[in-house]
């Protein structure tokens, strides 16, 4: 099955692993460099932090440590691992979709390559599997959302097919998990003098390095800054501070007939 056979064992055999784990370091320099120019550029952080000090002196109540770390684990448990800030319904699930598919398909990715890319090694089946998931629920979750449930398609009324700088994250994504299914489908086909499995590896590099190469062009680094955001806005609700926002307003909710006639979908 080649669900449970690591395609990089395979690759191996032709490419040293060294080759494989300086990709991975690689990639993982290219996060990190785009991440520093991206908080350099919108000077998010700085803004993040200045805003959360600014808001603190509206606090009504100082928190204890005990207090903040409930506040912080909550969020950890609520917020972080699944997404409530998309609410219920299709968005968070297609969201956490991708999101544990990606998860589990880089932790396979790592540990398969550092520990078992050796044609001598003999990766114990879990971690294929793992990949194998990961990649297919990746390219489940990313494509539900990116042909059903993105902003200018479900809402704006634009054809699919448009492609705009927005969605370099989610396609690369995509693109990185669908190539790598392929290739570790057409090498395990075994087609020894055929070229196609060949292809899709320099394909699944390719998306990689668009992937990862591309962290200050795209939402990548959502996945850092959305933690955070969360922690500060459960924080500032906790102390009564709430970013400088007003207060919900104690009276009954009455928005008029309107309001039910069409779900929320124009933003
Ligand atoms: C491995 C981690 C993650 C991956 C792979 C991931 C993936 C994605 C993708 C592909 C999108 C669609 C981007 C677009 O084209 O608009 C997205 C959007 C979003 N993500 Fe994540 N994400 C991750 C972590 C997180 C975390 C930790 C949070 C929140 C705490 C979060 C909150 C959101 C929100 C609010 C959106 C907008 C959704 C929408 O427009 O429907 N993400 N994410």
């Amino acid at each position: 099955m080649m669900i449970s056979i690591n395609p990089f064992e395979i690759l191996a055999e032709t490419v040293s692993p060294i080759f494989m784990q300086t990709f991975v370091i690689l990639m993982l320099v290219l996060i990190v460099i785009g991440t520093l120019l991206d908080i350099i550029h919108k000077k998010n952080v700085k803004y993040f932090f200045d805003n959360a000090k600014k808001a603190k002196l509206s606090a009504t109540k100082s928190l204890t440590s005990g207090e903040r770390i409930s506040v912080i684990s909550k969020t950890i448990i609520s917020d972080i691992a699944t997404t409530s800030e998309l609410g219920t319904g299709k968005r968070r699930a297609a969201h956490l979709l991708g999101m544990y598919g990606t998860i589990l398909f880089w932790i396979g990715s790592v540990i398969m390559i550092f520990c078992y890319s050796n044609p001598s090694s003999s990766t114990p089946t879990f971690w294929p599997i793992i990949w194998h998931l990961g990649a297919l629920m990746t390219v489940i979750g990313g494509g539900w959302f990116w042909f059903f449930l993105r902003v200018d398609v479900y809402s704006e009324a634009q054809p699919w097919y448009r492609v705009i700088k927005a969605d370099l994250f989610v396609l690369a994504l995509i693109a990185s998990s669908f190539f790598g299914l392929i290739w570790s489908y057409l090498q395990f086909l075994d087609l020894n003098e055929r070229w196609d499995d060949k292809v899709f590896l320099v394909l699944f590099i390719i998306s990689n390095l668009v992937l990862f190469g591309g962290v200050y062009w795209s939402k990548f680094a959502h996945m850092f800054y959305k933690p955070g955001a969360a922690i500060q806005k459960n924080l500032a609700d906790a102390d009564g501070s709430r970013d400088n926002l007003p207060p919900e307003a104690d009276a009954p909710k009455q928005f008029g007939l309107g309001i039910t006639r069409e779900n929320p979908k124009h933003y």
